[in-house]
């Protein structure tokens, strides 16, 4: 099933999370109210709410009670990637210029703070308390990835571990969160709620591994942020790990130790030790551990029989694999 059928086929539903998002981020703010607006509708991909709704399918699904809780996914997702991207003083997102190219670090923290808090608002309205600690405790695994990432930069003598458990906390942790929401609100059972977190925890990893990758690979007019920005600000990733383990002491290696310390780089540099790490492979060996991820989250599903149920589920892991922003 090719994902932008499951899109088509959701549609009115996926509307009406739209609507109770937009309605969410109205902020009393004449001119900060606009800008929110323009962040929240300049085109993010809405992955974590369609795995939610999705995750219920199987079960009791009710689109009255999901609405909020998937907008409060989406809600979520939007004020971490404000934070983020003060964090790595990225300019760009989604094509357009960041908040903190435009307002001061504490004006752009505040404004992240505001959008938690409706988040959270969001996640209270299903009325459900089970929902609301999943929510919280997801939070807490966001806030843990981000601060490992921080503590780690600028450090290329990482284990994998050290890695997986950075990007199951900045990224999994909210694919696994919406899923299992997803199954808690349908009354789904224990095992099937467990299965269907443990399906988004991997579809996350994968979703993060080629998040990594198109740093390296893609264009910043592709990706719609900058490219190149995970080696120039000391994050170690993946292909990062699988390139220098080949070819530490080669040219490049000693490039790319440069750069991850921290010192000034030309884009032009950038640019070329990116294509030398193309060229290693790496990049294809970290999609090869995407795609062991996507793999092992499809079959976490096996106690789905209905195909009309489990083809949808099975085209958003996918997608994670063949993405290209
Ligand atoms: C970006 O997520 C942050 C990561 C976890 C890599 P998305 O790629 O889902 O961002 P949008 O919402 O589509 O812009
Ligand atoms: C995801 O990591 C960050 C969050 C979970 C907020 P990245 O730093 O790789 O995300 P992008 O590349 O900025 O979207
Ligand atoms: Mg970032
Ligand atoms: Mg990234």
């Amino acid at each position: 099933m090719e994902f932008a059928e499951v899109v088509h086929n959701l549609l009115p539903d996926l509307n009406a999370v739209e609507a109770r998002l937009r309605k969410a981020a109205d902020l009393n703010f004449p001119m900060l109210g606009d800008i929110v607006d323009t962040l929240i509708g300049a085109g993010g991909k809405r992955l974590r709410p369609l795995l939610l709704l999705l995750s219920a399918k199987p079960f009791d699904y009710d689109i009255n009670v999901l609405a909020p809780a998937a907008a409060g996914i989406e809600m979520l997702h939007t004020a971490s990637l404000v934070h983020d991207d003060t964090i790595d003083r990225a300019q760009l997102r989604r094509g357009q210029p960041t908040l903190n190219s435009m307002f001061d670090t504490g004006t752009v923290i505040m404004l992240g703070d505001y959008l938690f808090a409706r988040s959270a608002m969001l996640a209270a309205e299903t009325m459900n308390p089970r929902v609301v600690s999943v929510f919280a405790a997801t939070l807490g695994y966001i806030c843990d990835g981000q601060l490992h990432e921080i503590l780690t930069a600028h450090n290329l003598e990482q284990t994998r571990e050290d890695y997986e458990r950075r990007i199951y906390g900045k990224t999994a942790s909210l694919f696994a969160g919406a899923a299992e929401m997803g199954a808690i609100i349908a009354n789904a059972s224990e095992s099937q709620i467990e299965a269907m977190r443990d399906f988004g925890a991997d579809v996350g990893m994968a979703f993060q591994i080629v998040d990594d990758v198109l740093d390296l690979r893609g264009s910043t007019e592709e990706i719609g942020k900058p490219a190149g920005l995970d080696l120039r600000q000391g994050t170690v990733t993946l292909p990062t790990m699988l390139f220098m383990a080949q070819a530490d002491g080669s040219p490049t290696a000693t490039a790319v130790r440069r750069i991850v310390d921290g010192e000034d780089t030309s884009d032009e540099e950038l640019r070329n030790v990116a294509l030398s790490i193309r060229e290693s492979g790496a990049l294809d060996e970290a999609i090869a551990t995407a795609q062991m991820f996507v793999e092992r989250a499809k079959d976490r599903l096996a106690f789905i029989d209905d195909p009309a149920m489990l083809d949808p589920l099975h085209a958003v892991a996918n997608s994670a694999l063949i993405r290209t922003y």
